[in-house]
């Protein structure tokens, strides 16, 4: 199995991450990055919305920004475990009609996922040796809002990273973490036709929100 095979996701992200996950969220809310995002988001959303959440989780952005102001939303993840919780917690908002969840990485899942008004990465980038690729597949199903976060380009933050994957690696574990080069994904998402609205950074992480230009079409 090769980083980051859905296998390798299933695995790193699989029943018991996704149960801790949920009781988090429930107890304390959205985690940072996603917190950010929506700051970041809310501003700029027309009307009745769509939303593609990349990697989603156990669905923190669709949970929220459906009670403020997205009318419907997709989700889609290679990992069934974190699927079965986002969609538990949907149905106890009451959010279910609403939300689609797609089982699958957005490469080989595209094609069941439509274009979104708003799509989203949320600590995703960090999953996948192959950034460029990743961003291409989201910026192609954006019509206006791109949102990432992703870890820090900081010494501390790649070494932890590296310590973590060499953990991996000594269990046997597949998945792989990446640090990727922020100037490069920012300019990727800038050559697409895209413009930054938003940015915000914790100790870790750093958070963009971009809309696309008028001139993009
Ligand atoms: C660290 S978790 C983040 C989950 C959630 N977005 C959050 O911030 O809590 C990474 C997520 O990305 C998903 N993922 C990784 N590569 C993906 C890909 N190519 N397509 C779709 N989802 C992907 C994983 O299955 C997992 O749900």
């Amino acid at each position: 199995m090769s980083c980051c095979s859905s296998g390798a996701l299933e695995r790193q992200f699989g029943p018991g991450t996704a149960a801790a996950d949920l009781r988090r969220y429930r107890w304390r809310g959205p985690r940072v990055t996603t917190r950010l995002l929506i700051r970041g988001i809310r501003p700029h959303l027309i009307r009745d919305a769509t939303l593609l959440d990349i990697g989603g989780g156990i669905g923190a952005i669709h949970h929220e920004l459906l009670d403020h102001g997205v009318a419907r939303a997709w989700q889609v993840d290679p990992s069934a475990a974190y699927l079965v919780a986002a969609e538990e917690e949907a149905r106890r908002r009451h959010h279910a009609g609403r939300v689609e969840f797609v089982h699958g990485d957005i490469g080989t899942a595209s094609a069941m996922v439509p274009a979104a008004d708003v799509v989203t990465l949320d600590r995703v980038v960090c999953c996948d040796p192959d950034y460029e690729v990743l961003l291409d597949r989201a910026l192609a199903k954006t019509r206006r809002l791109f949102g990432l976060s992703f870890p820090r380009d900081r010494g501390v933050v790649r070494g932890a990273v590296t310590l973590a994957n060499l953990y991996r690696r000594v269990r046997g574990l597949a998945f792989r973490g990446f640090v990727h080069p922020p100037d490069r994904m920012d300019a990727l998402i800038r050559e697409r036709g895209f413009e930054r609205v938003f940015a915000a950074r914790s100790p870790v992480w750093q958070v963009g929100v971009y809309a696309r230009t008028p001139a993009a079409g």
